[in-house]
């Protein structure tokens, strides 16, 4: 299972976390408004580049915020970096059209969200470094945690994490991984490269796996299409592929006709499917 996404539960965060943290602020209090806490941007968990808060400023320029903030219950002033800005300096542009599709965005006690890397491209996200409300940070959520070094807020009324904006807190790293990496579960193991199975992997991949799930890793707008049976032990290859190719001509539904794919295509998802179906999930819920 994946990380839900949205903020931390701070029960899971110890004494001595919270006093480094405070430490960090303290540090970063000193020395100027910027922590001096690094953080980290990495691909695939490759190192891209740390920097400091005063680092980074000299290479993204601080914005003030001020808007209503859901976890801090009020209205509050941050002083941050532009995610999207930010993103760009670190990663160069561009690299929300890249392969490394997903960003795991990892707190202090290594509690990850997990968000589209697009989210980060998109206005309205803002990596606040200062609560410019009151010295060192407000404390926010239910459990009162303290947000620093690193928070990333979203200004816009439809940017909670209702809507699958990433809000960390205590953030230490940025991750951009490939989907797969993401959803290690829908891999087509043992399939070897240019097989029916692997082709037809790499169409689910593109089109499908942003609603259904694969052993619960996946989209949640259609049903798991593995777990807790595969499709494919109570339908037919003929209701299958007939089904994905049209599905408007059987229901009225949420789920895209893709007329426009080749019967050699229908059968290659159908055979990613008949492989996943030797892959059960490991964990049912
Ligand atoms: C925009 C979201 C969306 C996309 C994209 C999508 N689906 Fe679906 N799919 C759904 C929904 C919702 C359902 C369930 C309700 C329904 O059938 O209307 C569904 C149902 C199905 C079913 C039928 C399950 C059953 O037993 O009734 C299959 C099979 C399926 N999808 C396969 C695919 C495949 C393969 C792709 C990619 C080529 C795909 N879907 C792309 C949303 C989507």
């Amino acid at each position: 299972m994946d990380h839900p996404v949205g903020p931390v539960p701070d029960s899971v965060r110890s004494p001595a976390q919270r006093l480094l943290t405070l430490a960090l602020v303290l540090a970063g209090a000193i020395a100027g408004a910027e922590p001096q806490a690094s953080l980290s941007f990495q691909r695939s968990g490759q190192r891209v580049a740390e920097l400091t808060g005063a680092q980074i400023s000299t290479r993204v320029a601080p914005q003030t915020v001020t808007f209503f903030d859901p976890h801090a219950g009020k209205t509050k002033s941050y002083r941050c970096w532009p995610i999207k800005s930010l993103m760009d300096a670190m990663y160069g542009p561009g690299w929300d059209a890249t392969e490394y599709s997903e960003a795991i965005l990892t707190a202090l006690d290594g509690y990850a969200s997990v968000s589209v890397a697009a989210k980060l491209a998109e206005p309205g996200g803002c990596m606040a470094f200062e609560d410019l409300d009151v010295p060192g940070w407000e404390p926010i959520g239910r459990r009162k945690a303290n947000p620093g070094p690193y928070y990333l807020v979203w200004t816009g009324a439809n940017q909670g994490t209702e809507h699958e904006y990433p809000w960390p807190w205590q953030l230490v790293s940025i991750n951009l991984v490939k989907l797969e990496e993401r959803y290690p579960e829908v891999l087509p193991r043992g399939a070897a490269p240019g097989s029916s199975a692997a082709r037809g992997f790499a169409i689910f991949k593109g089109r499908c796996l942003r609603c259904h799930a694969i052993n619960q890793q996946g989209g949640k707008v259609g049903p798991d299409l593995n777990a807790p049976q595969s499709v494919t032990s109570y339908r037919t290859k003929a209701w299958i592929t007939g089904y994905v190719r049209q599905p408007s001509k059987y229901r009225y539904t949420a789920m895209p006709d893709h007329l426009d794919l080749k019967t050699s295509d229908l059968d290659d998802i159908y055979d990613y499917l008949v492989l996943k179906r030797a892959q059960p999930e490991k964990t049912p819920r």
